[in-house]
Formats: C-alpha cells, structure tokens, sequence
C-alpha cells in the first residue's frame, strides 16, 4: 500500500506539471526524450535482446508502439504502459528499468509531456536509439 501511494502522489505531481506545460503550447519533442530512452531502456529493448518484447530501438521501431490501446496513447500518458511502468515505485513488481534504479523524476516528466504532447517522433528515415551509459547494474 505504501508504494502505491507514493507511485500516485508523484502521478498526480506530474499531471500537474504537464497540465502547465501544455497551457503554455510547448510540446516536448522526441529529441528531449530521446537520451532518456537511450540512458534507460535500449540496452534490453533492442534488437534480439527480449525474445517476447518489441524492440524499440530506432523510431520505426518505436512508432509501432504508438496509438489508442497501444504501449504509447498520445495525449494520455496516464493510460499509456509506456509511461505507468516508470513511475511504478522501484520494488513494484514489472517496474521499468527493472533493475538498478527508477529514472529521475525530471526524466519522467519528460516522458509524460511528450505523450501529453501527442507523442510525435520525427518523419523520414529512421533514427536510432544507441544504449548510452553503463545501463542497468544487471547488464
Ligand atoms: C534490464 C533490462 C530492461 C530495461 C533496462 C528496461 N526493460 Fe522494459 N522490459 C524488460 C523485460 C525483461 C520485460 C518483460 C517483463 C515481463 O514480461 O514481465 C519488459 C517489459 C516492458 C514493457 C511491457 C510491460 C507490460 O507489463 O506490459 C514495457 C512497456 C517496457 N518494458 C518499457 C520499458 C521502458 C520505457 C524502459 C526504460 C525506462 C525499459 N522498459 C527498460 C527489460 C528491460
């Protein structure tokens, strides 16, 4: 119970925050949210890494994902899976990353404006989402 009430306290902090920034017509763009994918998530959801999970690991990959009843809703991050499984508190089983640590509050606001903001990603040629950093502690 405990988790689950400070998992709906920082929710509802970032609604707040997005409530603001889509007042004030400043969608985040996919480039802001790109180097939080690349920091927490690629290094497992690449290519051959998850047998059973999609890859995300360039933007057509990740375009896949996006629409109603899919991983990524735009304009609901709220009921986008994308986004639930990061602000799950870190001993919340399905929890994303699973292991190592939660991604920063200022990531997940980043996360959350960006779906708010209709969840664009750039038109063209695909880009690629490279794992930066040591990743995960289980990696
Ligand atoms: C250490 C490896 C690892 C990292 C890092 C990781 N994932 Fe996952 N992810 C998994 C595995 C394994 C599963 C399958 C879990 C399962 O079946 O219970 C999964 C499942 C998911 C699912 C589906 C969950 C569901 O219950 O429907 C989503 C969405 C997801 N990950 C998003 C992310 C996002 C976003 C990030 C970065 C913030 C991330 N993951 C980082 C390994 C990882």
């Amino acid at each position: 119970m405990k988790a689950l009430f400070s998992c709906g306290m920082i929710a509802s902090l970032l609604t707040a925050g997005c409530a603001g920034l889509n007042e004030h017509k400043t969608p985040v763009s996919f480039a802001a949210v790109r180097p939080v994918l690349e920091a927490n998530c690629v290094h497992c959801h690449g290519v051959n890494r998850l047998a059973n999970m999609p890859s995300f690991s360039d933007t057509h990959a990740l375009a896949k994902l996006i629409g109603p009843g899919n991983w990524i809703v735009p304009g609901h991050p709220e009921a986008s899976r994308f986004y639930q499984i990061v602000i799950y508190a870190d001993e919340h089983p399905g929890a994303m990353p699973p292991t190592g640590h939660a991604i920063s509050k200022a990531e997940m606001a980043k996360l959350s404006a960006w779906i708010a903001g209709g969840a664009s990603i750039p038109e063209g040629s695909p880009i690629k989402l490279n794992p930066r950093g040591r990743g995960p502690r289980s990696m």
